[in-house]
C-alpha cells in the first residue's frame, strides 16, 4: 500500500482543485492507501535562494507553513501535485512548495517518489494544459521520479465554483486504480 501526500496548490478550500483532490483521495483510500492531503491556503513563501539549507543540516530558515510539510514529504512514497491552472502554468503556491523542497536536496539529489498531477482550469482547449504538463514532465524527469499519470479538468467555472462531474469521477478512478 502506498503512502500518498496530496499537495493542493490552491488557496480555496472548497475550490475546484481541492474537489478534484478529494475525489482522488476517496478512491485511493478505498483502495487501501494511506493518504494525507494538505491545502496550501496558508502563507507559503518562495525559496529565497540563500543556500543556508545546504550548510544548515538541510533546514530551511524561512519559518512559515512549509516547516510543517517537510516531514510529510519525507514520509510519502507518492506525491500528488494538484493545482489550478494560473496563466498556463501551475499556481505560485505550488511552485513555492516545489522550490522550497530544495532544502532537503543533497548534491541536487532528491528522495525518490512516484507522482500524479491533478489540475483544474477554466478553458478546455486541447492545448490548455500544455505548458503545465511540460513543466511537470521536465520536473519529474529531472528528479528521477516516476510519473503515474494525470487528470486534467478543463471546463471548470469559478463564480460559483463548478467542476465537471466526469472529471471528479476520473480523479476518483485514478486514485482507486493507482
Ligand atoms: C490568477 C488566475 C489565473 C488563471 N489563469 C488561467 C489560465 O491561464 N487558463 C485557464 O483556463 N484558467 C485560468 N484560471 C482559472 C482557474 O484555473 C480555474 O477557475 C480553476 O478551476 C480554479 O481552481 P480553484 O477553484 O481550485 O481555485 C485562472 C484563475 C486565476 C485566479
Amino acid at each position: 500500500m502506498r503512502k500518498i501526500l496530496i499537495v493542493v496548490g490552491s488557496g480555496v478550500q472548497k475550490g475546484n482543485t481541492n474537489q478534484l483532490a478529494q475525489a482522488f483521495e476517496k478512491g485511493a483510500q478505498e483502495a487501501g492507501h494511506d493518504v494525507q492531503r494538505i491545502v496550501l491556503s496558508e502563507n507559503i513563501q518562495g525559496c529565497q535562494g540563500c543556500g543556508a539549507c545546504q550548510k544548515n543540516s538541510h533546514q530551511c530558515v524561512i519559518q512559515d507553513s512549509m516547516q510543517n510539510y517537510y516531514a510529510l514529504f519525507e514520509w510519502a512514497d507518492t506525491i500528488v501535485l494538484a493545482s489550478p491552472l494560473y496563466f498556463w502554468s501551475i499556481s505560485g503556491r505550488l511552485k513555492c512548495f516545489i522550490d522550497r523542497l530544495y532544502a532537503i536536496s543533497q548534491d541536487d539529489q532528491y528522495p525518490y517518489k512516484e507522482t500524479v498531477l491533478l489540475m483544474s482550469a477554466g478553458d478546455n482547449h486541447f492545448w490548455t494544459f500544455e505548458q503545465a504538463l511540460s513543466f511537470y514532465s521536465f520536473y519529474t524527469k529531472a528528479l528521477g521520479w516516476k510519473d503515474l499519470g494525470h487528470v486534467l479538468a478543463g471546463g471548470c467555472e469559478s463564480e460559483p465554483r463548478y467542476i465537471p462531474t466526469q472529471k471528479l469521477q476520473e480523479a476518483y478512478q485514478k486514485g482507486l486504480h493507482l
